[in-house]
C-alpha cells in the first residue's frame, strides 16, 4: 500500500463523498436527501482511507456497543483497489468489534475473498446468514 494512504478512525463521511464512492463502484444512488444521509452516516463508526485530502475508501460499523455489530459500505475506489486498502479498513472494523458476540455482513462477489481471508464464513455453528431487501 502506498505510504500516502492514511486511515481516519471514528471518521465523518460527507454525503457527497459517500455518493461519489458508491457511483465509482457502480452502486445505486441512495434515495434519501443529504440531511437524512448525513444523519445515517453519523450513526455508524466509520473508517476512512485518504490519499492526501481525497477519500479513496470507506468502511462502516453498525454497532450496539455490546453484543452485535454489522459491517457495511466497504468501498475502495477502483483506481485504488488491490493495494491493501480494503484489508486495512476491515482490520480496524474487526478490531473495533472484537468483543461482540456476532459480527455480520452481506458480501458482494467482489468483497467475498477479502472477508473470507479475514475469517468470515457463510455458516457458523449451524447458523447461516439471511437477508431481505425491503427497499
Ligand atoms: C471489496 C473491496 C472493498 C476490496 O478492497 P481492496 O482495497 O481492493 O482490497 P485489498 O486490496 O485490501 O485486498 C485484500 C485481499 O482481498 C482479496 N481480494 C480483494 N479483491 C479481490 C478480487 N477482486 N478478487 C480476488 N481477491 C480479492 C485478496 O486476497 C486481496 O489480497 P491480495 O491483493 O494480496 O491478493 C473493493 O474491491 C471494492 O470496493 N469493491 C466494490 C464495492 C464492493 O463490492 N464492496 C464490498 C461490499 S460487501
Amino acid at each position: 500500500m502506498s505510504p500516502e494512504i492514511a486511515f481516519d478512525l471514528d471518521a465523518r463521511i460527507e454525503p457527497g463523498a459517500y455518493r461519489g464512492l458508491r457511483a465509482a463502484v457502480g452502486w445505486s444512488e441512495p434515495v434519501v436527501g443529504d440531511a437524512e444521509l448525513a444523519a445515517a452516516l453519523a450513526r455508524t463508526w466509520n473508517v476512512v482511507a485518504r490519499e492526501g485530502r481525497r477519500v479513496v475508501g470507506i468502511g462502516r460499523l453498525l454497532d450496539d456497543g455490546a453484543l452485535y455489530a454489522t459491517i457495511c459500505d466497504m468501498i475502495v475506489l477502483p483506481s485504488h483497489q488491490r493495494q491493501g486498502i480494503g484489508r486495512g479498513i476491515l482490520e480496524y472494523l474487526v478490531e473495533r468489534s472484537a468483543t461482540r458476540t456476532i459480527v455480520s455482513l452481506v458480501a458482494t462477489a467482489a468483497g467475498r475473498p477479502l472477508y473470507e481471508a479475514a475469517g468470515f464464513r457463510l455458516e457458523s455453528r449451524g447458523s447461516v446468514g439471511m437477508l431481505i431487501r425491503p427497499a
